[in-house]
């Protein structure tokens, strides 16, 4: 501010400046959408705001199986909010509050809307605390499994893939809005928390009352679907892997495949440092446990395997995911492929450098397939076919693999780490890939993307 203005006319000048709006709406405040506009699943995430951390303070008391947590979550606005929403289904509502006074709210379907007293202004940073209790039901859904709060035997295990996060914590669940995650779990003594990152405190346990509480943290952006907490009576192994804590655990019924998961843990994510990057989280692991889903999930920095482990491949897909997918992430779900197209060439890339079949042996016995297979659409297989295991997995890799073929092995594996360093702990989709091989290699590939990802018919070599 200028000195020669007197003080009353800075005063003036102060006043204007803070009720005389910058553009004519900026006073006007309006709600934030009730999804993010994802075209698998248009409710998965909300508009006006931008998370950085979710704080979550849990206690599970697995022989009641009731749930108690306080989110307190850190925003930023996006726009001057009135009101804005969280994905969040069942679980009982106790308090809200924003920036520490009481809002009110309502729900509806998945979306839980929360009216502050005050709405945040555009670019402010606010806090929203979410109070609630009740036992956690999964979602069950008929195309794509169980995903949630999943119930074992001796506590609870939560996977999110695609939108399962709501079922446990109030959530902007929307693979594109990456946030830092801090787990404080409460649980009878004797059971064992588990989470993605790393033990704060050194893993110090507090115990009071016959309950013991652990915090863990994730100190890196994580898209929703990837948080993780697993409750249960678990065998804890540490160890290191290309420089970070290896940290595995298994559920002592599964007990014959504990060392092996450790030690392939280990061995992935040193070899996948070797093809596709630096490891992009301060820690790796896995978690075996019974959750009865039918499938694992690379939930970030320490996947989670269902049953027994004793496929090498399994561990190498489920850590592949660590750059492709988790810290590249994919911008909407009809993306999917970028995770699992690239998790699955990471498994015919192991068996290459390991004395299995190459990767050009593997695609060209897949290329003799016949019918359906030439019908799906690799790069948009529509919501109950984004796990599909042809038209995603498969066809996936084999984009990857015609890709090679065409750009070189020089430019390919020049390719797979630049795309990591690219986006690392961010979000892209199918053309950022495309723009990204065909600077690298100088040619034009919208023909050969087109022909794999994106028509239902066998591509031309
Ligand atoms: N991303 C997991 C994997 O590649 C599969 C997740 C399946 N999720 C589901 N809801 N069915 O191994
Ligand atoms: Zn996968």
């Amino acid at each position: 501010m200028s000195r020669r203005r007197t003080p009353l006319a800075a005063l003036a000048v102060a006043c204007l400046t803070l009720v005389v709006p910058a553009t004519a709406h900026a006073d006007t405040y309006s709600p934030g959408s009730a999804g993010l506009g994802d075209p698998y699943f248009p409710h998965a995430g909300n508009g006006g705001y931008d998370v950085e951390h979710y704080d979550l303070k849990l206690r599970f008391n697995p022989k009641t199986d009731v749930l108690s947590g306080t989110a307190t979550i850190t925003a930023t606005a996006t726009k001057n909010l009135s009101r804005f929403n969280l994905d969040f289904s069942g679980l009982t509502v106790r308090k809200v509050e924003v920036n520490g006074k009481k809002a009110t709210f309502r729900r509806k379907g998945q979306e839980l809307t929360v009216t502050p007293a005050a709405g945040p202004a555009d670019e402010a940073k606010f806090t929203v605390s979410v109070q609630y209790d009740g036992k956690p039901k999964p979602v069950n859904d008929p195309e794509l499994g169980v995903t949630g709060w999943i119930h074992t035997k001796d506590g609870a295990t939560a996977l999110g893939e695609p939108d399962g996060a709501r079922t446990w914590f109030p959530v902007n669940d929307n693979p594109k809005d990456k946030a830092t995650f801090a787990y404080t779990v409460s649980v009878p003594v004797g059971l064992t928390v588990l989470a993605n990152g790393e033990p704060r405190n050194t893993g110090i346990v507090r115990v009071r009352n016959g309950w013991s509480s652990v915090k863990w943290e994730m100190r890196e952006p994580m898209a929703p679907y990837l948080a993780m907490v697993a409750i249960g009576k678990f065998k804890v192994t540490q160890g290191t892997a290309a420089g970070v804590p290896n940290i595995t655990a298994y559920d002592p019924v599964l007990a014959k495949t504990s060392k092996y998961l450790h030690r392939t843990t280990a061995k992935a994510t040193e070899w996948g440092v070797k093809h596709f990057g630096p490891y992009p989280f301060s820690s790796t692991g896995g978690i075996a446990d019974k959750v009865d889903v039918g499938y694992a999930l690379e939930t970030q920095g320490r996947p989670v395997y269902d049953g027994d482990v004793s496929d090498d491949l399994l561990i190498v897909h489920e850590l592949a995911h660590q750059w492709f997918g988790n810290s590249v992430g994919p911008q909407t779900w009809r993306d999917i492929w970028l995770n699992e197209g690239f998790a699955t060439y990471a498994e015919w890339l192991y068996e290459e450098t390991h004395n299995g079949p190459t990767a050009k042996q593997t695609f060209a016995k897949l290329y003799k397939s016949k019918g359906e297979f030439w019908q799906l659409k690799t790069g948009n297989p529509g919501r109950n076919g984004m796990f599909d295991w042809e038209a995603v997995y498969q066809r996936g890799a084999m984009t990857l693999q015609a890709l090679r073929q065409k750009i070189g092995d020089e430019t390919f594996f020049e390719l797979l780490p630049a795309w990591t360093e690219k986006h690392r702990h961010g979000t892209a989709n199918t053309r950022d890939f495309i723009d990204l091989a065909e600077e690298m290699s100088g040619l034009d590939l919208d023909p050969l993307f087109n022909a794999w990802l994106y028509k239902a018919a066998k591509p031309k070599l």
